[in-house]
């Protein structure tokens, strides 16, 4: 996939991806630049204003819809697109593309009033109400049946618009209901996803381990969704809950996306992810897309937050192997929905929209185009603040567009590869995250930041990568807490290592299969040989407890009694107990990690390990990321933010 783009019928033909983002590309001539557009809010006149301010701030894609289903379709069946037709005939004539949605993610009143079934109804059996948005049920046919008429209408009045560059379907899936639904409806949906997984019910008590605590099945009709109860439920009923959810989400996007497919065959489709979240297995759900989009919204506040996202740009490019993606959402300014809301200081925004671009993006989009007036969130930054275009807020928003479409090879170009990657797995991050384990410390993104963070801070470019793909091209895999994990995943990790690649892995890895089930014969399972050693008892630290190294630095969060059986010690305790280990395995080497070691001595491992695997780092300070693009033509074009300065050069 990491090919040139190339030219093709006076087309812009995407480097990576599927042939019909050719449509997409074809209608912009650099970085997408834009931002979610609700014309519905406002009257003629905003409408005549917003369509010279685009114009002004070289805004050249929007995203419309995405909350306009009361408006058109007011009462049932009774479609009302002429405001909108309206609105997609001022932006075409504008020379602006739009991203239509299929404007499904909130329905209006009159289907909770005339469907109450439509509403979710959340684990202790409290029906959520109309009045907020997001409030339907996955499994609910009624929701989708109106939900695919109604995409059936748009992709037919909108097929041959010419404003019309992509589908943009719902918004945000599982953002809101991210845990799904517990209705007796859902219930059905989930025994019929259990009878398609096990096939019978002696498959499904062996996998649930349900001789414990007297939970065996005789019947489909005694399984429920994992509704609030006494104490911990099932893990392994909680965890394929969890798979479910995903493919429920994943199949109503999938009812949406067969509409748009069989009627505008050449419009490519995506829907926008959550920042970074559990709620969806990401990895399968970019299979089913043309381009990936995710909505970003570092906190100002935080100083880890500019790596944070860093982290989830490196998880968008992995999700469809390098392919650019697009920043469909992030805020100019302020967010509304933190206890306290930072604004972004002069230079912040673009920088945080030339991180994006850096890692893969080829949008710099924003939410949204002009400031609500009225409604939640109305304290929420946009393009156009309150102010009008008099304001500091709108001046950078200009000189961000300007700047952007003065770097037109950008768009399409093709991030460089890294050699190292980061192997990332949803549902070990939903096993990992049980209750009822050794320590409640043991927390997916945290170890997932934790390790790719020294890479980070080094300017080391980190993909993303799951547990199928095929690791080969990488001298480097960080694999963080893999607790969950199939024999065949491991034995893709030994063969790995065997050919000679670097693999760092850490604690509470290895522990049970996918079923939640332990492996047994000692921890950790499947990895012993791998990592010559063997785990006897884990030791997790009380809160905020430290263990010193004999060296210096100390470990945090977990601590483990290791057995050494081959693997070399590379960090001992003070008591000079083994506490960091290196193991040769064929042709290469694996790293464990018993404990997180504190940032410096985190960055001095993975700084070994680093040149164990010969991978490079820029001569760079701390504080600076430099990363490249590759041009259809063959140029290398490095983009370099300067997080200490706050700024950005390309060339
Ligand atoms: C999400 C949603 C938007 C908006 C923003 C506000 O990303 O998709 O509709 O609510 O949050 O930050």
């Amino acid at each position: 996939m990491y090919g040139q783009g190339t030219f093709e019928d006076g087309q812009r033909q995407p480097a990576v991806g599927t042939a019909r983002l050719a449509h997409f590309y074809d209608r912009l001539d650099s970085i997408a630049y834009g931002g979610d557009y609700n014309p519905e809010q406002w009257g003629p006149e905003t409408h005549a204003e917003d369509a010279e301010l685009m114009r002004a701030a070289g805004v050249n894609l929007t995203t419309v819809g995405i909350f306009s289903w009361a408006k058109s379709e007011p009462a049932p069946g009774a479609y009302d697109f002429g405001w909108l037709d309206a609105h997609l005939d001022r932006l075409a004539d504008a020379g602006v593309a739009v991203c239509l949605a299929t404007m499904t993610a909130s329905p209006p009143p009159w289907l909770a009033r005339l469907h109450p079934e439509t509403l979710p109804v959340m684990a202790d059996g409290t029906r959520l109400h109309p009045g907020s948005r997001q409030h339907w049920c996955p499994s609910s046919p009624v929701f989708r049946q109106y939900a695919v008429r109604l995409v059936e209408q748009l992709a037919k009045r909108y097929a041959d618009h010419p404003a019309l560059a992509l589908w943009h379907i719902g918004n945000e899936f599982g953002c809101h209901i991210s845990r799904h639904c517990h209705c007796e409806v859902s219930t059905a949906a989930f025994r019929r996803w259990l009878r398609a997984r096990y096939g019978t019910l002696d498959a499904l008590n062996s996998a649930w381990s349900t001789d414990f605590w007297s939970q065996r099945y005789g019947d489909w009709e005694e399984i429920h969704t994992p509704r609030t109860a006494p104490s911990f439920r099932n893990p392994t009923q909680r965890l394929d809950y969890l798979r479910f959810s995903s493919d429920e989400l994943l199949d109503c996007y999938r009812a949406e996306k067969a509409v748009l497919d069989a009627v505008t065959p050449g419009i490519p489709v995506t829907t926008n992810f959550v920042p970074l979240a559990p709620t969806l297995d990401l990895f399968k759900w970019a299979r089913e897309m043309d381009v990936v989009s995710y909505d970003s919204y570092p906190d100002p506040h935080d100083p880890d937050s500019v790596h944070e996202a860093a982290f989830g740009y490196d998880v968008m490019r992995g999700l469809r192997d390098g392919q650019p993606w697009l920043l469909m959402e992030h805020a100019p300014g302020a967010v509304n929905w933190r206890t306290r809301n930072g604004r972004k200081p002069r230079g912040r925004m673009r920088l945080d929209s030339w991180q994006a671009v850096a890692h893969g993006a080829d949008s710099a989009l924003f939410f949204q185009w002009r400031q609500s007036r009225g409604g939640a969130e109305k304290f929420h930054s946009a393009m156009v603040p309150h102010g009008g275009r008099e304001t500091r807020m709108f001046r950078e928003v200009t000189e961000l567009g300007t700047e952007l479409a003065d770097h037109p090879a950008l768009l399409g170009s093709v991030p460089e590869r890294a050699e190292s990657a980061l192997l990332l797995d949803w549902p070990n991050w939903w096993a990992l995250e049980q209750d009822a384990h050794p320590s409640a410390d043991a927390a997916m993104l945290d170890a997932a930041h934790a390790h790719h963070r020294p890479l980070y801070d080094a300017s080391v470019p980190c993909d993303v990568v799951p547990v199928d793909r095929d690791w080969s091209p990488y001298k480097l895999l960080l694999v963080p807490n893999l607790y969950s994990v199939t024999q065949e995943t491991a034995d893709r990790l030994s063969a790995y290592v065997a050919a000679g690649g670097t693999l760092l892995m850490s604690y509470f890895s290895g522990i049970t299969d996918e079923y939640d089930r332990v492996h047994l014969g000692g921890y950790p399972g499947p990895f012993r040989e791998l990592l010559g050693l063997s785990v006897e008892e884990f030791d997790p630290l009380p809160e905020g407890g430290t263990l010193r190294f004999g060296g210096g630095g100390e470990g945090t969060l977990w601590s483990e009694e290791l057995t050494l059986e081959g693997a070399a010690p590379i960090l001992t305790y003070a008591d000079g107990r083994p506490a960091v280990t290196r193991n040769a395995h064929g042709a290469g080497h694996a790293w464990y990690l018993g404990t997180r070691p504190d940032p410096v001595t985190m960055r001095a491992v993975l700084d070994r390990a680093r040149l164990d695997a010969g991978v490079r780092a820029p001569e760079v300070p701390l504080g600076v990321q430099v990363r490249t693009r590759i041009t259809s033509d063959g140029r290398r074009v490095r983009i370099r933010l300067d997080h200490r300065e706050g700024t950005v050069t390309v060339g």
